[in-house]
């Protein structure tokens, strides 16, 4: 008979033991019984140990440090792959470092003053109304866009102005609206900002830069076209759109607005200590969906955060 069997039948004795107790005397019984109780419990612990060593007994150790043998099947390893945003945005990064741009990261939680003051809304103004902005309860604000980012950039590089250099800075990003999601608008989505100063910059170089950067994302030649727009933060402000080529679904007739782009206002270059009578800037911001969703021929902005492995593995 095994150890545990036999703690098991002592188990067992010990039940017609505790029907001795209603014959005993009422002074009696207290003391028995929990003489009684004592031995349970200790024959239980002995069991309880006895039943976890047989366990591991069973357990083959494995010696992690072996080296595999030569005839066993090489595990399938299943790799994940960087989110296509990720990758995407490395992309347009590597494409302005290359042309000089320094590449800046946004803030995911920031304040009033970069979200409207630095940028030059004016209080009470309707357009802060446009941003769909969120605050959280303690006043802050998840940026709307990423153009919260410009007086920071202006402070961080001014001193390139006072070595006869220039700014030139983007600043990826994410960014958050209160907006209805549907299959092109998303309540988190990223940004790309970009901010250039110098003693002389126009209109022209802006939309020269912003030309060879799409077609260079897109690998093709493209038609460009902008259209007026309105932000507090540049004079003029202008929308820039590409005509949608051939290759990726066009049929030469569609335009599609891919960002809104102008000259830095004044007012917010002299907020960041920066003489507008002495420089001069332009900048631009737009969703970087939207350029994925066109080079990839996608429809619907929510297979991004979807995690959808089906989606994500196609990438
Ligand atoms: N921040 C603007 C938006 O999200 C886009 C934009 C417009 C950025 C003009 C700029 C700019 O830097 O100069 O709607």
């Amino acid at each position: 008979m095994s150890k545990i069997e036999n703690l098991k039948n002592e188990l067992k004795a010990l039940g017609s033991e505790y029907a001795k107790i209603k014959d005993l005397k009422a002074e009696q019984r207290s003391a028995f019984g929990a003489k009684l109780n004592a031995k349970k419990s200790a024959i239980l612990k002995q069991i309880a140990e006895l039943e976890a060593t047989a366990q591991s007994a069973k357990v083959t150790p494995i010696d992690l440090t072996a080296p595999s043998a030569p005839n066993q099947p090489i595990p399938v390893i299943k790799q994940g792959t960087k989110h296509p945003l990720t990758t995407e945005l490395e992309r347009v990064t590597d494409i302005y470092s290359r042309m000089g741009f320094d590449v800046m990261e946004s803030y995911q939680l920031d304040d009033e003053f970069h979200m409207f003051e630095s940028l030059n809304f004016p209080a009470d103004h309707p357009a802060r109304d446009g941003y769909d902005t969120f605050r959280t309860s303690e006043g802050f604000i998840p940026p709307a866009h990423t153009s919260t980012m410009q007086h920071r950039a202006l402070l961080k590089y001014k001193e390139n102005l006072e070595k006869g250099g220039q700014i030139a800075v983007v600043i990826p990003g994410r960014v958050f609206r209160n907006e209805d999601v549907d299959a092109t608008h998303e309540h988190t989505f990223y940004q790309c900002e970009g901010v250039f100063v110098s003693k002389d910059a126009t209109m022209g170089q802006m939309l020269g830069l912003l030309k060879n950067f799409f077609e260079t994302y897109y690998g093709q030649s493209l038609n460009i076209k902008t259209q007026p727009g309105y932000f507090p933060f540049t004079e003029p402000s202008v929308e820039f759109l590409i005509e949608k080529p051939k290759s990726l679904g066009g049929k030469g007739d569609g335009w599609l607005e891919m960002l809104g782009c102008g000259m830095v206002h004044p007012n917010v270059l002299s907020q960041a200590g920066i003489d507008p009578k002495e420089y001069r800037g332009f900048a631009w911001g737009g969703g970087i969906e939207r350029l994925v969703m066109l080079k990839y021929h996608l429809n619907d902005i929510r297979y991004f955060e979807s995690a959808k492995l089906d989606f994500l593995k196609e990438f």
